[in-house]
Order: C-alpha cells, then sequence, then structure tokens
C-alpha cells in the first residue's frame, strides 16, 4: 500500500513538474475568479472581467528577418501588440500613463531584486535586439506602447502576488515564449526554404510552409525586394492561451518574387 500510494505521490509530482515546465514561473497568474473557456473577442467575452480576458484581444506577433540582428538561424522579435477585436491599433501613447518606462533594460537585468527570472535579458539581447543598438530604448517603447495595453497584467490581476515589474517581465516573457514556440525559421527550413542571395520566394510559399508547420496563417512583408517581417494573429484563452486566431489581418506587402537573404553573421 504504502508503495502504491507513494508511487501516486512521484506521478503527482511529476505531473505538476510537466505542467509547471510549460508554464514558467514567470507567466501572470489566471486569477482564480476567472470564468474558464473564454477566447478573447468571442461573444463569451463580453463583460468578463479584463483581467481574465484581455480587452484588446486579438494580439500581433511580428518577427523580423533582418540581416544584422541575432542568430542567423532565427527570426527576432518585433513586437506583440495587442489590437482591439476588429484590428485597430490601441494608439501611440500605450493605455497607462502610470506605468510607462524609459528604463527598461534595468527592469528586465538579472541583477534587478525583484526578478524571478534570471534568463529574460539575456533572451532579449538574442531574439529582441535594435537595429539602432539601443535595445533599452526599442523596449520601453513597446512595452509603453504596446505592453501597457495587455490588460490581463495590470498590476490589479495579480492580486497579492504582484510584485513591481512583473507585468513589465511577463510581457516580455510572453512574446518570447511565442517566438520560440511559432518558430518561423524552422517550420521555414523544414520546407526547403532556406536564406539565400539568389533564390526568389513567393508569399504565397512562405505562407504554405509555415501553416503546414505551424498551423498559422500570416502576413509576410518585405523591404527594398527583401524579406522583412512575418505577422501572426492570436487570441486568447484562460487569461495566458494563445490561440492562433483564423485570418492574417493584413494583407502581404511583398513583391511577386523576393529574396530571404542570408544574416551578415552566417557562414
Ligand atoms: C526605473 O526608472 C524609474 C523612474 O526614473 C525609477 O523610479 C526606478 O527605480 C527605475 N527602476 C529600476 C529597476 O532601475
Amino acid at each position: 500500500m504504502l508503495n502504491k500510494s507513494f508511487a501516486i505521490t512521484i506521478l503527482a509530482l511529476a505531473l505538476a513538474l510537466a505542467l509547471d515546465a510549460s508554464f514558467p514561473s514567470d507567466s501572470p497568474a489566471q486569477p482564480e475568479t476567472c470564468p474558464l473557456g473564454v477566447i478573447s473577442c468571442s461573444t463569451r467575452s463580453a463583460g468578463v472581467d479584463s483581467c481574465c480576458s484581455p480587452t484588446y484581444g486579438l494580439l500581433v506577433l511580428t518577427q523580423q528577418w533582418h540581416t544584422e540582428l541575432g542568430p542567423s538561424d532565427e527570426f527576432t522579435l518585433h513586437g506583440l501588440w495587442p489590437d482591439t477585436c476588429s484590428g485597430q491599433q490601441t494608439g501611440n501613447s500605450g493605455c497607462d500613463s502610470s506605468r510607462l518606462y524609459t528604463n527598461i533594460t534595468e527592469i528586465v537585468k538579472p541583477d534587478n531584486g525583484n526578478n524571478n527570472n534570471p534568463l529574460l535579458f539575456q533572451d532579449m539581447n538574442t531574439y529582441w535586439s535594435s537595429y539602432t543598438g539601443n535595445n533599452n530604448k526599442f523596449w520601453s517603447h513597446e512595452w509603453n506602447k504596446h505592453g501597457t495595453c495587455v490588460t490581463t497584467l495590470n498590476p490589479r490581476c495579480y492580486g497579492s502576488s504582484y510584485i513591481k515589474y512583473k507585468d513589465v517581465r511577463d510581457y516580455f516573457s510572453t512574446a518570447l515564449r511565442l517566438r520560440n514556440k511559432y518558430n518561423l525559421y524552422e517550420a521555414l527550413s523544414d520546407k526547403g526554404i532556406e536564406p539565400s542571395e539568389d533564390t526568389k520566394y513567393t508569399a504565397a510559399e512562405f505562407k504554405s510552409a509555415i501553416k503546414e508547420g505551424l498551423g498559422i496563417e500570416v502576413a509576410v512583408k518585405c523591404k527594398s525586394g527583401a524579406l522583412s517581417e512575418i505577422w501572426a494573429w492570436f487570441n486568447v484563452r484562460d487569461t495566458i492561451v494563445y490561440v492562433p486566431s483564423k485570418d492574417a489581418l493584413v494583407s502581404d506587402s511583398c513583391p511577386s518574387t523576393f529574396i530571404y537573404p542570408p544574416k551578415d553573421n552566417a557562414e
């Protein structure tokens, strides 16, 4: 009997650990009072507390392909932008003037005493760098304009478990987690779409490779005849689960064929 209950305890522990691993310790908590199974922008989300379901419930994950940024086999982040349910942007000044910061670098650094995510700063430097070289300015802009509009990250939503800047760190770690989950480079490479100086690709080839590999509809963006960004849209279920939305909300903006250039640091 002892053995059996011991085995059950171990099983329960393993399960708890496995579940925990899929929600890193810095994930925002779903407030206990939230109704279950509500998807943002659905009929059921109307009237639900904005801590449970984000008011700006259609979020755009924008990944960039910039030859001077990031590892040669990874897209990097531009941002995670909450839009209104009809796809309107929330505006330049953000959504909460009491949480505008100009020192995001200090806030996400591992030696900040409140920070329980030691890898956040390193990951942001690797996967969310700015082509201007000023990451602090880039990150502060993304937080101020977009992060403050994620209503589920309002400090009040954490209740007594709130520690200063947890909202900020949760915003950045959520976007990093999505970038990692929706790994565009891998999905493209699996279908033989690799960076090249001279191969010409079409947006349709990109979209179908990403649809097959990751199950998301994307919009493909170019600058000067080369791939620059790929956008994907999500709704949110149960506060923190990002569910791909059915349609791409904007059209592609690429010439009929374009290049996917190798990064400068590629071997
Ligand atoms: C960020 O800047 C604000 C305003 O200047 C300051 O009060 C706060 O202590 C800074 N935070 C960190 C973590 O350095």
